[in-house]
């Protein structure tokens, strides 16, 4: 009997618990997702951060998963592709060729709030630098699959 007790008090806190989480104001407004936008978009107000990305060698290698014939490989392409699978990310070479290898939004997540944001304290809070986002794709030594 006391241990159905306990669970009934126990289920009945968590449920008050995921309800006051999920009806904070921040998961409100976190149902405006965000969508990728590609990095074309940046140059307007980055353009040193787009030129001196697009200086680094390792920023335009999907030529070299295309020439392994590796660019419809749904391993490969998680991390060597911009938001793939994801509202405004990569989805074939084809149908998405701007948003081939890894760009701004890989690191910096998904920027169509960024874009529209009205003041400088909202472009600031519309992007951001996540922590540990680098171990998403280097994630050790071995690299997958070749
Ligand atoms: C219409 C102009 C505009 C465009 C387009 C734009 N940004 Fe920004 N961005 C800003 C402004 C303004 C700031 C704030 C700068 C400051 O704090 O000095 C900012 C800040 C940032 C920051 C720093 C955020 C922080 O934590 O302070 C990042 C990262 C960033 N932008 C990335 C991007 C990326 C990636 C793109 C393209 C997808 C992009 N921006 C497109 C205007 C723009
Ligand atoms: C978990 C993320 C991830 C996946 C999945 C992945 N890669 Fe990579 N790939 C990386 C990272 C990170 C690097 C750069 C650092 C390194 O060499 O480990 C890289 C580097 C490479 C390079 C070397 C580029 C250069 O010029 O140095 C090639 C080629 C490559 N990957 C091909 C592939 C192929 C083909 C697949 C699918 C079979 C694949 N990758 C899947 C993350 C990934
Ligand atoms: C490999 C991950 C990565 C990629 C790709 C990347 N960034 Fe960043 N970015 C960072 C990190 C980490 C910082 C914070 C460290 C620093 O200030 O150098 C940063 C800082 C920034 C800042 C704010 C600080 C500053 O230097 O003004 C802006 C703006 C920015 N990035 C824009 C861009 C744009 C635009 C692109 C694409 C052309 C881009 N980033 C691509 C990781 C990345
Ligand atoms: C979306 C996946 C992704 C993220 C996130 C990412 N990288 Fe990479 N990184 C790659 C891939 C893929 C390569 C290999 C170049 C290529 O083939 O596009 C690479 C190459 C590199 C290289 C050059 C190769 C090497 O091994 O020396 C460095 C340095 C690097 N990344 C640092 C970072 C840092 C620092 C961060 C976090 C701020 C980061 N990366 C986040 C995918 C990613």
């Amino acid at each position: 009997m006391r241990v159905k007790k306990l669970f009934i008090t126990m289920t009945t806190w968590l449920l008050a618990l995921f309800f006051f989480a999920f009806n904070t104001p921040y998961l409100r407004a976190e149902k405006e997702k965000a969508f990728y936008v590609g990095m074309d978009k940046c140059k307007e107000c980055h353009p040193e951060h787009v030129d001196s990305y697009l200086s680094w060698k390792y920023a335009r290698n999907f030529r070299v998963i295309q020439m392994r014939k590796k660019d419809h490989d749904h391993g490969c392409l998680p991390c060597h592709t911009t938001g793939f699978g994801k509202t405004g990310g990569f989805v074939s070479v084809e149908k998405t060729p701007r948003m081939v290898n890894k760009q701004c939004e890989s690191c910096h997540g998904p920027a169509s709030l960024h874009l529209k944001a009205p003041t400088r304290l909202e472009h600031q809070k519309t992007l951001s630098i996540p922590k540990n986002i680098c171990t998403n794709c280097h994630s050790g030594h071995k690299h997958p699959g070749y």
